[in-house]
């Protein structure tokens, strides 16, 4: 929690001599913090102090002869300061506009008590610092998933241009070459090239893994039984060559991005048929209801396993247990999988032993409908 600093300015714009005398009175009276008090008895005056002397908070009266509150709200918009606005009894409706357009907090003016004036400032100003600084990490975030975008589009269009022709000139001269270099030269431009399309593997992950974020859709009612229907018919040749068996318990419809919900079970299954050396892989998608409408899927196998030490790990970008020869992969599947169920305020955590089988579990919520953070 921040903490709130023991010098506060506040403006008060008041038309009324009387209403600004108890204000400060109110103000000044307190012990622990030194309110520092400026007055404008008009709107116009009030914007324009605004501009040269900016306040912590601003106490901003209703009813003004020249402008009223919500004209000077949205004047002052987008806000650098906290807003309270001080109503007359029976203006309700009033209030709460201000709160919409911006205002932190209303106080009705025959209610005003030293104790609720001071308070509404304090919390005011702590919650006016909270959600500046959120929307400040949230704006960054934005920044540095974009930049990723950025960066991953260039190394993706520029690098795989020159990949593909060392590919393609390695070829030409293994063509070129028969006969003429011995089966260690040969070795080495296959080996040339498997680490080019590697690298252009590596390259491709990298962009999907930054467009999480940025290139989204909006969330929309999705069955999931449709989802799960089309991941296994485009793994139907991998089911079929590993006599695999996929049980599937009937599944909800949430609040989705289609295509980031379908890669999602797509690895899921892919891993749990991929890390999986029995002579009958099974793999079961169950599902059951939570507290505040929110789901537990969980996909299970009977495969290799995983260490407990690796269980954060996994969800890293890049990072695998294996080598390259035992299974297929950059290791972007999980880290693509976290980043889209965070995307949906959901979570997605392993359970699992060597040898014992895994089983990830997601939470995700039925409906998705909030504003996106990042
Ligand atoms: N079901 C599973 N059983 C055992 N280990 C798993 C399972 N799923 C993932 N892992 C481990 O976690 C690592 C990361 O998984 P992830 O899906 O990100 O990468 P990958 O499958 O190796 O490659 P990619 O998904 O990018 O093609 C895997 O390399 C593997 O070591
Ligand atoms: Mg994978």
């Amino acid at each position: 929690m921040s903490t709130i600093k023991n010098k506060i300015n506040v403006l008060i714009i008041d038309d009324c001599p009387e209403d600004l005398f108890v204000y400060k009175n109110f103000l000044q009276k307190n012990e622990e913090i030194t309110f520092i008090i400026e007055e404008c008895e008009t709107g116009e005056e009030g914007m324009e102090t605004c501009k040269t002397s900016k306040p912590d908070c601003l106490l901003l009266d209703y009813n003004l002869p020249d402008l009223d509150g919500l004209e000077i709200l949205s004047e002052l918009a987008p806000l650098s300061f906290p807003v309270i606005m001080l109503t007359g009894e029976g203006t309700q409706q009033i209030a709460v506009q201000a709160l919409k357009n911006g205002a932190q907090d209303y106080l009705i003016k025959g209610e005003i008590t030293p104790s609720n004036l001071t308070q509404s400032i304090i919390t005011a100003v702590k919650m006016f610092k909270i959600e500046s600084e959120r929307q400040r990490f949230a704006e960054e975030l934005k920044r540095s998933n974009q930049a990723l975008e950025d960066f991953a589009n260039i190394a993706s269009h520029d690098l795989q241009e020159p990949l593909r022709k060392i590919h393609t000139y390695a070829e030409k001269i293994k063509e070129l070459s028969e006969g003429v270099i011995d089966e260690r030269c040969r070795d080495y431009l296959n080996r040339l090239q498997s680490s080019t399309e590697r690298m252009s593997q590596f390259i491709e992950d990298l962009l999907k893994f930054s467009m999480v974020t940025t290139t989204t859709k909006p969330f929309k009612p999705v069955d999931l039984n449709g989802v799960i229907k089309l991941v296994l018919s485009d793994l139907e040749i991998t089911i079929l060559n590993k006599q695999a068996q996929v049980n599937i318990m009937q599944l909800p419809v949430i609040e989705t991005d289609r295509s980031q919900i379908y890669q999602l079970f797509l690895n899921l299954v892919a891993n749990g048929l991929k890390f999986n050396k029995s002579d009958t892989p099974v793999i079961d998608i169950t599902c059951q209801k939570g507290t505040n409408n929110y789901w537990e899927i969980r996909v299970k196998d009977n495969g290799i396993g995983l260490e407990n030490k690796f269980k954060e790990k996994i969800f890293k970008p890049f990072f695998r247990i294996h080598g390259r020869s035992d299974y297929k992969g950059t290791g972007t599947g999980l880290a693509i999988c976290k980043k889209l169920v965070e995307r949906h305020h959901g979570t997605i955590s392993v359970e699992s032993e060597p040898e014992k089988g895994t089983t990830f579990i997601i939470i995700l919520p039925e409906k998705n409908s909030q504003e996106e953070q990042v």
